[in-house]
């Protein structure tokens, strides 16, 4: 028997398996924060690897997009978090254009998230708290302030990420300049509720004059 073909693979990889939660959008609190906050907690819960994992997307000043992962760092009433270099692909990005995309996808639970709104920076303490926090090889990498940056000698970088540690150790408080924390302030999310039999539930808000708008949306 020959081996299936990249196409009928892919055509036979189960999605939107096991047990599903259910979702009554008619109960959805009136803030996403709080049902994003709900479904986040529930995948945390459910052990979900890296939950708090999503696609950042922002486009450039002439519109063409980019997209990548990055870690969500918090969410609050002020909206959802995010850090990484200004002078990286996103950061000028942001800079030229200051909207973004974040999508979430917990498989567990077949939950898609996207949220679309508003970036900003944190202010300079808050950025260099982030930094911090950070473990100390996280802080050495992002020292070297090259993201995104073409890389042409490799030894080089072994070396540099050395140089960095130990300028980390003489001085503990060292933050990158240009690592920046940002807050996403959303003006519209989308709540995606999977279903095996494909009745799937699609809720979006939408901020309109101030306050949120619900309404459904068809799969
Ligand atoms: C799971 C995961 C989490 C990541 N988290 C971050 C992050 O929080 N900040 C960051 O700058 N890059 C993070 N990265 C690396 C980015 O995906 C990306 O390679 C880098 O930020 C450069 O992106 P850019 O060239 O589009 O600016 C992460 C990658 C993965 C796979």
């Amino acid at each position: 028997m020959s081996s299936p073909t990249m196409r009928e693979l892919l055509r036979g990889l189960e999605v939107f398996a096991g047990e599903l939660p259910g979702f009554d959008p008619g109960a959805a609190p009136d803030d996403p924060v709080d049902l994003f906050t709900d479904w986040l907690l529930h995948a945390i819960g459910a052990g979900v690897p890296e939950p708090h994992a999503m696609t950042l997307s922002t486009a450039d000043g002439d519109g063409e997009p980019s997209a990548r992962m990055l870690i969500l760092k918090d969410v609050s009433p002020r909206g959802l978090q995010f850090a990484s270099h200004s002078g990286s692909r996103k950061g000028r990005d942001i800079a030229q254009h200051p909207y973004a995309a974040m999508t979430f996808y917990w498989p567990a639970q077949a939950r898609q998230v996207r949220v679309r709104g508003r970036v900003s920076p944190a202010s300079p303490a808050d950025s260099a708290a982030d930094f911090l926090a950070r473990g100390a090889a996280a802080r050495a990498e992002a020292l070297l302030g090259q993201q995104s940056r073409p890389l042409t000698d490799l030894p080089a970088r072994e070396a540099a990420v050395k140089e960095s540690l130990a300028a980390i150790d003489r001085d503990p408080g060292l933050v990158a300049p240009g690592w920046t924390l940002y807050n996403l302030r959303a003006e519209q999310a989308e709540f995606w509720q999977g279903d095996r039999d494909r009745n799937h539930t699609r809720l979006n808000y939408r901020r309109v004059d101030g306050a949120w708008e619900k309404e459904l949306l068809w799969p």
